[in-house]
């Protein structure tokens, strides 16, 4: 394995006289062998495929929608976003023409917003200089924003059956036992290597049930703990069971330690709503939650929050109600303090600041809003 890899690699970056020779003889030297890999795998996907409301369509804008929503929200949760969404946007001209605070409301709850904000600059992008039809041509469609490695490969395969690979954490695992290989898609040279080996095995014809072969095997049998090999179409081809090392692979990365935030946010209610703010930053920028700050040290936490009310015009008696929630974004672990106010002097709204009645919000919340909100 060692050796074929990185000469497969050369045959995606150099021209040689004939790289698709170098290629071919590369895959004959892969073992499983490839070719009974997709035949088994193929036909049980056929068979046990999920009804997964995305899978019916080939629409490329729904295509993109799902894969975008799917990479890092799991299935279920998707699920209801994806058919929501498009109920909002069925299409991407509708995506296109849309307020950026209509998108992110209809994002709301899922997080990485900036998932949402990339999907709707590409959409305009698409309607302006590729007459709103999705380019077939990897390269043209790898350039919009939001657009990586796999998300060009999932929707141009699943699409348009271009052959083109996909690699996500699903696919990594079930190609590491499968070839025994030590690599971890969360290392470089781990990644590096998987993106490799899932090019050559990626057939000319077919990409799109192979592709989502690989990802409901890895979502479904060829789990992280606990994989159920009895039910595997594949196992009489898989190294790593062949070893009896079937959790050894992928081998193990320490993941980053979340960072610790703590956070204080005012609840100041008035007829029923709530006031909320408008966040700033790169990871929540034009969503909005009770006003609230991220704590340091130094000053008390009454008088850090008093000072943050007041950068954004509130004067408010301020008590602590005792309560605290955990929360969780990216890499942040949160704890946030939640205090009650009531307004000193009246607050005007503003750009950045406005009441909200919970249940008919009109702006995009928060995780967190929607949370505080729902006790
Ligand atoms: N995860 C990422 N893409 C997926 C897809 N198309 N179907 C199921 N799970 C997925």
């Amino acid at each position: 394995m060692r050796d074929v890899l990185p000469s497969l690699s050369a045959a995606g970056t150099h021209s040689t006289s004939d790289p698709s020779s170098v290629a071919r003889r590369a895959r004959a030297a892969l073992h499983p062998a490839p070719a009974a890999l997709r035949r088994r795998l193929i036909a049980w996907y056929r068979r046990n495929a999920r009804p997964l409301p995305w899978r019916g369509t080939r629409d490329p804008y729904r295509i993109w929608v799902s894969e975008t929503m799917l990479q890092q929200t799991r299935v279920a949760t998707t699920r209801d976003y994806y058919k929501a969404f498009l109920a909002r946007f069925p299409t991407l001209d509708s995506l296109a023409r849309a307020r950026s605070q209509d998108v992110l409301a209809a994002w709301s709850g899922l997080g990485y917003y900036r998932r949402a904000r990339h999907l709707h600059d590409a959409a305009r992008v698409v309607v302006r200089d590729h007459a709103g039809r999705v380019p077939r041509d990897p390269a043209a469609f790898r350039a919009l924003a939001g657009v990586g490695r796999y998300t060009m490969g999932a929707v141009l395969s699943l699409a348009f059956d271009r052959p083109l690979a996909v690699l996500d954490g699903n696919v990594a695992r079930v190609l590491s036992r499968l070839f025994a290989l030590r690599a971890a898609v969360r290392d470089p040279r781990g990644a590096r290597r998987l993106w490799t080996l899932a090019e050559a095995l990626v057939p000319e014809r077919g990409a799109r049930d192979w592709n989502q072969a690989l990802m409901e095997l890895g979502a479904t049998v060829c789990v992280p703990r606990a994989p159920r090999c009895t039910a595997c179409p594949v196992r009489a081809l898989c190294r790593a069971r062949a070893m009896g090392r079937v959790s050894a692979f992928p081998p193990v990365v320490a993941r980053r330690a979340p960072v610790e935030v703590r956070r204080a946010v005012a609840l100041i209610a008035r007829d029923g709503r709530l006031l909320m703010a408008r966040r700033e930053g790169p990871l929540l920028e034009g969503l909005w939650e009770p006003p609230g700050v991220d704590l340091g040290r130094g000053a008390s936490v009454r008088a850090q929050l008093e000072a943050a009310l007041a950068r954004i015009g509130v004067r408010a008696r301020l008590k602590p109600s005792g309560r605290s929630v955990r929360h969780v974004i990216t890499h942040s672990q949160i704890t946030v303090a939640l205090w009650r106010g009531e307004p000193v002097t009246p607050v005007s709204p503003s750009a950045r600041l406005r009441w909200v009645d919970p249940g008919r919000a009109r702006v995009p919340l928060t995780a967190l809003a929607r949370r505080l909100t729902a006790v």
